[in-house]
């Protein structure tokens, strides 16, 4: 049967095997889906190896994606904007194709999953890494009114606002110039919370009706979580959402079939520990 794995180091505990297991059982396709360990020199080989006879699809995770971007022929309009890919596949004729589907993950999660209002939202975005630059497309395409990215450097902040100003208001600075005023959401994708660390951000940003979203997640609040809980915000979620959004965007893709994605959202999140 056909045949699609998740390609990364590390990539042990990606959770990806089991929700594209699942997705096949809910839509009733015939696919097996694997994780796949390649070091660093092998990793344009081991797409070639894989992507050809049964082998359909590959979601791509730390540190490939933007190899991932690189290595394609044809390139969705949001993994263009994204310079980064993690999900790659064969056109009819042969081509490698690449896609980002991270962004519309967390657009999904938040509009359809969660009901936040991002049509003319002011946004503050915390981090502007790979994972920040993969979601800025899909969040101004969905009309959000402004994004202010601050970042710890703030020369990255400025170039990554930089390549999108041509398509919304987007403006950039260190942790220390953020305004002390509401925004109607703020995202966290920094990695701080990799290191159980918090990016400075002023209280203030915070406001009874602010949604705050960390785009990483875990059995326990995190820190950032922690952060808006206390600080009271009207609502607060982790990444767990996006991380099957971005699945079920792929899986469509590759199959043209959208799974339902709450009942694997909640297994998913009874399964951490
Ligand atoms: P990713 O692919 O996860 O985005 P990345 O491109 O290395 O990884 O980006 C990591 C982001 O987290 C950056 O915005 C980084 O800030 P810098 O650009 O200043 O390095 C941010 N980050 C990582 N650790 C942080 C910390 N302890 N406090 C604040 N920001 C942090």
């Amino acid at each position: 049967s056909d045949r699609y794995a998740v390609m990364g180091n590390p990539v042990a505990h990606s959770k990806s095997p089991q929700i594209h297991t699942r997705f096949a059982e809910l839509t009733d396709q015939a696919l097996t889906y694997g994780a796949v360990h390649v070091e660093s020199p092998d990793f344009e080989t081991e797409v070639g190896r894989f992507l050809q006879g049964d082998g359909k699809g590959l979601n791509i995770t730390v540190p490939f994606k933007e190899r991932a971007w690189a290595l394609a022929q044809w390139r969705s309009e949001r993994a263009e904007r994204a310079g980064a890919a993690n999900t790659l596949y064969r056109l009819e004729d042969g081509r490698l194709a690449a896609d980002n589907t991270d962004g519309v993950g967390l657009v999904r999660d938040l509009r359809d999953n969660h009901g936040v209002k991002l049509a003319g939202a002011r946004v503050l975005v915390l981090g502007a890494g790979g994972a920040v630059r993969g979601v800025m497309h899909p969040l101004l395409e969905a009309g959000v009114g402004s994004v202010l990215i601050a970042n710890r450097t703030v020369s990255r902040a400025e170039e990554l606002a930089s390549l999108f100003t041509d398509e919304g208001e987007v403006s950039a600075c260190g942790f220390d110039a953020i305004p002390a005023e509401a925004f109607d959401l703020v995202i966290n994708g920094t990695s701080a919370s990799l290191q159980g660390e918090l990016p400075p951000v002023p209280a203030a940003v915070v406001a009874a009706n602010t949604a705050c979203y960390d785009m990483m997640y875990g059995a326990e609040p995190t820190p950032f979580c922690q952060w808006a809980m206390d600080l009271d915000a009207g609502r607060v979620i982790d990444g767990l959402g996006m991380l099957v959004e971005q699945a079920a965007e792929a899986f469509s893709v590759w199959r043209g079939v959208t799974p339902e994605t709450a009942s694997v959202i909640d297994q998913l999140r009874a399964s951490l520990d």
